[in-house]
């Protein structure tokens, strides 16, 4: 088949290497992709929201199947434009309904969702200007520190943690004042959950699943966690706390009522769901959903599967995804994020790159997050610049292959978090 994916960062490179050892795939297209994704496929020069330019590349190529990566398009409505244009309905769109996608694209619509179907999370407020009257009262009522949720897409940055109440309350104000525009015209307060967290994929084709190999990342640009939120500062999977136990909690107490609560309320979702868990003395609680794979997670977890991916993805479009079977591969996989000095504040760009290809030899595998092609030479292009992956017999193995290589990359005022694991 004929397949497009949309993305442009370490993610989506993850996902055409993936999808490039499938043998279902005669063609493979990204729009618009990276300096990396070119050696998997074509790169399109398209944006992943461009619905009108998508539709007619889909249609003169031929294109049987998107995988979508970002959630842009996903909140936005790919699946429902595809498929209500009778031209493109023959296309299968790997993703929610947009109305499906309120899941990440409404943090007061997941909350609801959850408390709806009984799915163990935060306790929480949703608030607007019309009742910042009862948000403040709530504030009140909960322990330090204070969570703070801007409702609408923010690219990761609409949580704010506030460890006193005062803090809290000039934030809240803030945040309904415009601070991230309409996004945060609804706040959701919730209570603080203390615990280590993990993220859980699964795949479903609105009936069956599957269950993605666990995953952490490391959201924070310092080590020890400390510092400002980033895009991702790398990822390990598997997880050891996410062991049999705990996990057949995660599949009873949230899998798969989230399965069956988007049956129920005609959610039609036939795509990757992302659970962002923590878990609470044992005790699995969702952070947050997400409607897409995460980054830098999938660089790890596409090691991490053995299996054909795309006849993974056949099983969603199809409705029998029960039929497929998910192989996981037993070693561990490991992800070290290289990024320009500066990230997640202001940076530069255009540094060249050196050393990719002896850093490949060592048998790693490094996947493009922020690159360009420019004249011979690959350059930077983001603040995420490239996600160096590893395999090893033990965690310690894994990462130490990815630091040995990483060390072979050059540019510019690079700078990596070397500690990444070391809370496992
Ligand atoms: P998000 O941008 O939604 O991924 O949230 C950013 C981070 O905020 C999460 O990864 C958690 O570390 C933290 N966070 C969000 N909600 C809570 C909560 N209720 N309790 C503790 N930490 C939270
Ligand atoms: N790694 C977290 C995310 O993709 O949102």
């Amino acid at each position: 088949m004929k397949l497009l994916l949309l993305g442009s960062g370490g993610r989506e490179h993850a996902l055409a290497w993936k999808i490039a050892r499938s043998n279902r795939v005669d063609r493979l297209f990204i729009a618009p992709g990276n300096a990396g994704t070119s050696a998997a496929g074509t790169n399109v020069a398209i944006a992943a929201t461009d619905f009108p330019a998508l539709k007619a590349f889909a249609l003169s190529e031929q294109i049987d199947m998107i995988v979508v990566g970002p959630e842009d398009p996903l909140v936005q409505g790919i699946y429902d434009t595809f498929a209500a244009d009778p031209a493109t309905a023959h296309i299968a769109v790997i993703g929610p309904t947009a109305a499906a996608a309120r899941l990440e694209g409404s943090k007061e619509f997941a909350k609801a969702f959850m408390q709806r179907h009984g799915i163990p999370t935060a306790r929480y407020l949703s608030v607007t200007a019309d009742n910042l009257a009862d948000g403040l009262a709530f504030l009140e009522q909960l322990p330090a520190p204070y969570v703070l949720k801007a409702d609408g897409l923010c690219a990761g940055k609409g949580v704010l943690i506030l460890p006193t109440l005062d803090e809290a309350r000039h934030e809240l104000q803030a945040m309904l004042g415009g601070m991230f525009g309409q996004a945060s015209s609804t706040v959701v307060i919730e209570e603080f959950l203390s615990g280590i967290e993990c993220s859980v994929f699964v795949l479903t084709d609105s009936r069956h699943y599957k269950v993605l190999p666990v995953a952490k990342d490391y959201k924070r640009i310092g080590e020890g966690d400390t510092g400002l939120n980033t895009g991702g500062m790398g990822s390990v999977s598997p997880v050891p706390f996410a062991d049999e136990v705990f996990m057949e909690k995660v599949r009873t107490r949230i899998i798969e009522p989230t399965i069956t609560g988007l049956q129920q309320e005609r959610l039609l979702y036939k795509g990757f769901i992302f659970l962002g868990l923590i878990n609470v003395g044992g005790e699995p609680m969702v952070i947050e959903y997400n409607v897409r794979m995460g980054d830098p997670e999938t660089e790890s977890v596409m090691l991490r599967i053995q299996s054909d991916l795309v006849e993974l993805l056949e099983g969603v479009r199809d409705g029998n995804l029960d039929t497929q079977t998910l192989v996981e591969d037993a070693r561990t996989a490991a992800c070290v994020m290289l990024v320009s000095g500066g990230y997640p504040e202001a940076y530069g760009k255009g540094y060249p790159i050196e050393g990719l290809d002896e850093a490949a030899r060592t048998g790693s595998i490094l996947f493009h997050a922020g690159t360009t092609s420019k004249e011979d030479a690959v350059v930077t292009a983001g603040g995420r610049v490239l996600a160096v992956c590893s395999y090893g017999s033990t965690r310690e193995e894994a990462l130490a292959n990815s630091y040995r290589a990483a060390a072979l990359v050059r540019f510019d005022k690079r700078y990596f978090r070397r500690d990444i694991g070391f809370d496992l």
